[in-house]
């Protein structure tokens, strides 16, 4: 090496040593501001402590004053935070369906933003239909991302009272009539959402089956239904899917409103459940403020909203701080409260880690489209009529209202300003062409048209006229989201299809032989046409891409595979919460007395052993399957075990399909009445044509067993059990014996 070189190899070493050790001194610089800042950080801001600790350090540091405040609105939609330690506002949205359109914040009118334009994702009666977890999560997801974006920190829903009668406005914001289907479905919603970082809110709990005199009837229900029927979706909200929020409903139970009822709150949820957020009220639903602070209410909402800026005024504020000082309310019901608060702002607000979101994006329309087209059932398909094929037909005649009517506007709460609505006509037009398809409205829900005898029989008259000139004719009516039909605050007045449908159907039906009958709603009704119509689909809400979902099941692009969420009855005399007197629905005197009890759904049709028009679980497809093998892992239980069901499942046709299979149970000799069957297992399976799987279903012992209002628990017992492997809750394929030690 010559000298030059090894001076260049000396300096290249020295340089090499400077740079760790620049690279040392920057390392250990960059730890200790760190630390420091660390240390500087109040505790309840610092991220590397618990969230228990910072809700610990952020109490200590409150006033009573500034906790109160926390406890109700600052708003029609947020309440407070803490301006003085940063903690901000908890902004809240309808809610389920999509992100509500802002409106003024001290009153109901619109805000008139122009960038609050949503995705309307599926009615939750759509999501049920599809008996599809994996989907429930995406809709949450896609849900929760729509909130973030627009700033939200709390989305109100889902929502998971049970389907108890088909006359309730309220049925399609909820989840049908069968406790394990909305309880598996609300836990991949709920989990979709809060990845967010916003906090999904459950509602209405509990016992808001109805919405006529929805703020003032007492519910009496029996301890057994309770906990059987309506609590499940709840109870799994909370324990499996960690809801960190839940809405009070506006009834009562057993004489108290259910937002300041001890054995609903404290009792049932706090500690049976270990729900460690927030209740928050529906709107406008407390009237006493020591029930409310005492029973277990955390958040005031929506109260006086007749009054402007009445926030300070609302039960849980100064009429709560009052109480506080006195001594009346002792100090702990407020922490209490405040460490539930500040629970939900951590995870929720203060959140710094949560992700941004995104709106009404191709991806949200995509997940949308897919839940309306897996949720739309196939009821009837005698005649094959359906799939109605692009180039089959020269003419085809659209009759009906909802084939052009904005179906994302009305119902209430869950009302949307949607970014875009497809309708049928528009997508229906697309697909076969504007020259093949023409349209007429057949009836109209106008209010100033729809009572005039004369405007109903022009409106018929032509739509008959039109129809006997075509080749095919699709009929899509149903509900609407107008007073008293599929909308809150409301029920319906009669189970008929409204606005005079019935008389239209049966007039298409004799001038046609081939109508294909479409029909959108969230509830049942009754269809007196049924033995003259071959071929009915049932569609629900199905939001943005609705019509475009449509068109693709009627064109047969996508084969349906929507099962029904809720029993169709033929009458509603032959539903188990209308079998009773008026004390049963819509209630006597302020109360309504739940005579059918556990028979709710599928369980009262089997008891009675009454035919419905459709049963609860049924769904068609334009290819079909079968199943063989069918067996248990075993003939006897213990009580820890796991029932194997095991079967092979073959698509039989020629087109890609999915059938739902549904696992229901029956116990022998139970020492208490109990249903015929209930669903303990289910799952959608995809299928090409010929192609054929292996599935297993796996059902706990555990979850075989009943509510013993005696024992005030559940009971397990030694006996003889069926498991029925079926189609649907009336087609059953085959039952296997199995036995519990
Ligand atoms: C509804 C709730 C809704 C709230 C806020 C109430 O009338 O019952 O479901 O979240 O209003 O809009």
């Amino acid at each position: 090496m010559s000298i030059a070189e090894r001076k260049i190899s000396v300096e290249l070493f020295y340089q090499e040593k400077r740079h760790r050790l620049t690279y040392i001194i920057v390392f250990f610089a960059v730890f200790f501001v760190d630390v420091y800042s660390q240390i500087n950080i109040p505790i309840y801001l610092n991220e590397t402590k618990t969230i228990e600790e910072r809700i610990e350090h952020a109490l200590s540091l409150m006033s009573i004053e500034e906790k109160v405040a926390m406890c109700h609105a600052q708003s029609r939609f947020s309440s407070n935070g803490n301006p003085e330690l940063g903690i901000p506002e908890l902004k809240m949205s309808d809610g389920p369906h999509g992100i509500r359109m802002e409106i003024k914040w001290d009153s109901w009118e619109q805000a008139d933003w122009t960038n609050d334009s949503c995705t309307a994702f599926p009615a939750l009666t759509c999501l049920a239909a599809s008996f599809n977890p994996d989907l429930s999560f995406s809709y949450g997801k896609a849900l929760g991302e729509e909130a973030r974006y627009r700033g939200k920190d709390v989305l109100l829903g889902p929502g998971v009272n049970i389907y108890r009668t088909p006359m309730n406005g309220r049925n399609f914001e909820y989840m049908g009539e069968d406790p394990y289907l909305s309880s598996r479905l609300v836990v991949p919603y709920i989990k979709g959402i809060q990845m967010n970082g916003v906090a999904a809110c459950l509602k209405h709990f509990a016992l808001n089956n109805q919405e006529d005199k929805r703020l003032t009837i007492n519910v009496e229900v029996s301890d057994r239904a309770l906990h059987e029927i309506y609590l499940p979706a709840f109870k799994t909200g909370v324990q499996e899917g960690k809801v960190w929020s839940i809405m009070g409903a506006y009834n009562k139970f057993r004489g108290d409103y259910c937002n300041q009822n001890d054995l609903l709150l404290n009792q049932i949820l706090k500690k049976n459940w270990g729900f460690d957020g927030a209740v928050i009220s529906d709107w406008g639903s407390v009237n006493n403020t020591k029930k409310a602070a005492l029973n277990g209410l955390d958040i005031e909402m929506g109260s006086l909203t007749q009054y402007k800026n009445a926030y300070n005024n609302f039960y849980l504020a100064e009429p709560f701080l009052n109480m506080l000082r006195s001594g009346e309310i002792p100090v702990e019901v407020l922490d209490d409260k405040v460490r539930r608060i500040l629970r939900l702002h951590f995870r929720t607000s203060m959140n710094r880690n949560r992700p941004f979101g995104s709106f009404s994006t191709k991806e949200h329309f995509a997940v949308s489209q897919q839940i309306a087209e897996e949720g739309v059932v196939l009821l009837k398909n005698k005649t094959n009529l359906f799939p109605i094929k692009k180039g089959q037909y020269k003419k085809i005649l659209i009759v009906g209202e909802n084939a052009t009517k904005i179906l994302t506007v009305g119902g209430g709460s869950s009302e949307l300003k949607v970014k875009k609505e497809i309708t049928p006509l528009k997508a229906l037009s697309n697909k076969y062409g504007k020259d093949v398809i023409s349209h007429t409205l057949g009836y109209s829900s106008d209010p100033a048209l729809c009572q005039k005898a004369s405007t109903q029989d022009s409106l018929i008259s032509k739509a008959v006229e039109m129809a006997g000139l075509a080749d095919v004719v699709i009929y899509i009516g149903g509900l609407n989201k107008d007073k008293n039909q599929d909308t809150e605050a409301a029920d319906r007045l009669s189970y008929d299809l409204p606005f005079n449908q019935n008389r239209l159907i049966e007039s298409l039906l004799s001038i046609n032989k081939k109508v294909g009958i479409v029909l959108i709603s969230g509830n049942a009704y009754a269809m007196p046409w049924i033995n003259k119509a071959s071929s009915i689909i049932q569609s629900w809400y199905l939001g943005s891409v609705a019509g475009d979902a449509l068109a693709n099941i009627i064109s047969g692009e996508v084969n349906p595979s929507g099962k029904l969420p809720f029993s169709f009855p033929v009458k509603l005399e032959d539903s188990g919460a209308h079998a009773h007197d008026e004390s049963s629905y819509p209630g006597v005197n302020g109360t309504v007395t739940y005579k059918d009890d556990i028979l709710v759904g599928y369980r009262w049709f089997d008891a009675k052993r009454i035919k419905p028009q459709f049963p609860f679980g049924h769904g068609l497809s334009y290819t079909n399957f079968g199943l063989s093998n069918v067996k248990t892992n075993k003939k006897e239980y213990g009580v820890n075990d796991t029932i194997k069901v095991l079967f092979d499942i073959k698509n039989l046709g020629y087109l890609l399909g999915s059938e739902v299979v549904q696992i229901y149970v029956s116990q022998e000799s139970p020492s208490l009445m109990r249903p015929i069957k209930e669903l303990k297992g289910f799952k959608k399976v995809s299928l090409s044509p010929k192609e054929s799987q292996k599935i297993c279903i796996e059902i706990p012992t555990k979850s075989l067993a009943f509510y013993d209002d005696g024992k005030n628990g559940w009971v397990l017992e030694k006996d003889k059990y069926y498991v029925h492997v079926a189609f649907s809750s009336e087609n059953v394929i085959k039952s296997i014996p199995i036995s519990i030690e």
